[in-house]
């Protein structure tokens, strides 16, 4: 995967590593218009879900510097091997967050999953760098009442998942809101960002947009071009709010 960057040259990765159950890119799934859902999407099948977890985090330990943080979205299936290979690799949680979003699948026999998580890690939790006052004030005030920093740095988050408003989609597009908070809280303009399964490149889009430097990986040519032509045309098909 990333074994050409050198070791401790990344500040921040945020990443969302493909799933290890039976998801196929298609309009069922992601959008109504399926002709314009790009084809491909490669997933880990669950028993090499481990291994596979392994071996991209042993690379994303030797590049992340020691004052860096990991970001890693998961749904709840293979959440385990996440933390067996995050263990291995001796980094330390921080926190475990739970991004709350809409568009569950409607159930009749169990609940409704309608949250990922968020696994945050770093390696030295003396050098680990956090801006805790990257978006509100100390005396900012809460619309509810009570402190809005205090608010912003709940560990759960319910930030709306977004629609494309271009012609092309590609499935599982993280919403830039929440890229645009990882990045906020942990890191600076010019900090380099690794997103080593880039899909849409979204996590390279908006490090873009806030200044910062970015660096990722895509297996699927489509995606790969699709993502580099978004970073290209500087239309990045973000909606003026997002
Ligand atoms: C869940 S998606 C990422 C979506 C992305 N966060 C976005 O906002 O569009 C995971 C991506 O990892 C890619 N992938 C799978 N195996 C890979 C590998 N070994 N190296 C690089 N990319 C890979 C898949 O093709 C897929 O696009």
């Amino acid at each position: 995967m990333a074994a050409r960057l050198p070791d401790t040259s990344v500040d921040l990765v945020i990443t969302d590593p493909p799933f290890g159950i039976e998801f196929q890119a298609k309009k069922a799934n992601y959008n109504r218009k399926g002709s314009r859902v790009l084809e491909g999407y490669n997933e880990v099948k669950g028993a090499d879900y481990l291994s596979f977890t392994r071996a991209w985090l042993a690379e994303v330990r030797r590049v992340l510097k020691p004052e860096g943080s990991l970001y890693i979205f998961s749904g709840w299936n293979y959440l385990k091997d996440l933390l067996i290979a995050l263990e291995e690799h001796e980094f330390t949680l921080v926190n475990h967050l739970v991004w709350k979003y809409q568009f569950g699948l409607v159930t009749t026999r169990k609940y409704v999953t309608s949250h990922y998580h968020i696994l945050f890690a770093g390696i030295d939790e003396k050098k680990r760098r956090f801006y805790p006052y990257a978006r509100f004030d100390k005396e900012a005030r809460h619309p509810d009442g009570g402190s809005a920093h205090y608010k912003d740095k709940e560990d759960v988050w319910a930030i709306p998942r977004e629609y494309w408003t271009g012609d092309v989609k590609t499935p599982t597009k993280l919403p830039a809101e929440i890229i645009r908070k990882i990045l906020a809280y942990s890191s600076r303009p010019g900090d380099v960002v690794l997103d080593p399964f880039l899909g849409s490149g979204q996590v390279a889009v908006v490090s873009q947009l806030e200044k910062r430097r970015y660096v990722g990986f895509e297996i699927v040519p489509e995606y790969f071009d699709f993502a580099k032509k978004r970073l290209e045309s500087g239309t990045y098909r973000l909606k003026a709010k997002e």
